[in-house]
């Protein structure tokens, strides 16, 4: 029975979330026996995901049942919209989440993605515990700032740079939202191949970088970017704003590299890849390679 499935995929992580960890996957696909159906919590909150048509209507059933605020999202859609409302309680506007004691704001109305990725909560605890006060952190193709609300908790002074200017006012609401001041660390809108040489013209120098762009994008310019044939170049750039015992972390959740051809692009000493998060149970996607 698929419910019993759904139930044991819940208890399973049962022992994950608690009062510092309060978003993270409930139900992953295949890695749960359920295919086509993945299922996120935030905050009590359920973000229901399928690859594309419908829900089953005995998950349908289940969802229901469990009283919860309910939203679905399907990820093929072309349109990226914000999810749908299912069951319970509709979510008026922003709320908060919790993972490893840090507060950040998710919205299931502000479009297609929440606010917050949960498959890098690993690399948010690790970038914390490798930052400190006096140390300096680079966060490109920062989204909503999570891994620099990481890091400036840690202590360090940080660099949060995106295209979107939507985004980085996003990041200042999740400084905020952890008791710091946005005004003792920096905000850059724009291309991060641009910004990189001018950091590197400034001579401006970081201990650790953090390099998770999307699969692909478009610049203001027109220019486009695209993992498989330009992570090479952009970690060439980061290289120069490095410091010599400096790290950096390079993450694609492109479905199309392997980790060994990823290692390839990044081609440097000493990296290490690292797993996903246990309750990212189906395809391990998400690859992540810690350098330095
Ligand atoms: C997949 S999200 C990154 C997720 C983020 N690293 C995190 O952990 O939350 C992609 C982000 O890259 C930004 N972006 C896309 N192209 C960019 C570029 N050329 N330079 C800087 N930011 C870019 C987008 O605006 C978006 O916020």
């Amino acid at each position: 029975m698929v419910t019993t499935l759904l139930d044991n995929a819940v208890d399973l992580r049962a022992s994950l979330l608690d009062e510092d960890t309060n978003a993270l996957r409930l139900v992953d696909g295949m890695g749960d026996g359920v295919q086509g159906f993945a299922l996120e919590n935030y905050a009590g909150k359920w973000m229901a995901m399928t690859p594309g048509g419908e829900i089953r209507a005995d998950i349908k059933e289940w969802l229901k049942a469990s009283g919860r605020s309910i939203y679905w999202k399907r990820l093929d859609q072309h349109h990226k919209e914000s999810p749908m409302h299912l069951y319970g309680e509709p979510v008026d506007g922003a709320f908060s989440i919790r993972e490893n004691r840090l507060n950040f704001e998710v919205s299931f109305s502000s479009g297609y993605s929440q606010g917050i990725f949960l498959d890098q909560r690993l690399n948010r605890a690790e970038v914390m515990q490798r930052m400190a006060r006096g140390r300096k952190l680079l966060n490109l193709f920062s989204y909503t700032g999570a891994f620099s609300v990481a890091a400036a908790m840690a202590g360090a002074e940080t660099t949060t740079l995106d295209l979107s200017s939507v985004y980085l006012e996003w990041a200042k609401r999740n400084f905020r939202f952890n008791g710091l001041d946005e005004s003792e660390h920096f905000f850059c809108k724009g291309d991060a191949f641009h910004w990189l040489k001018r950091f590197a013209k400034q001579e401006r120098i970081f201990d650790g970088i953090v390099l998770d762009p999307p699969t692909f994008s478009r610049d203001e310019n027109g220019k486009v970017f695209r993992v498989e044939k330009d992570f090479g170049e952009l970690v060439e750039l980061a290289k120069q704003v490095l410091a010599k015992d400096g790290w950096m972390l390079c993450c694609t959740n492109f479905r199309g590299i392997s980790e060994r051809d990823f290692m390839r692009m990044i081609n440097m000493p000493k990296m290490q890849g690292v797993k996903m998060p246990e309750d990212f149970s189906e395809d391990p996607y998400l690859k992540s390679v810690w350098v330095g």
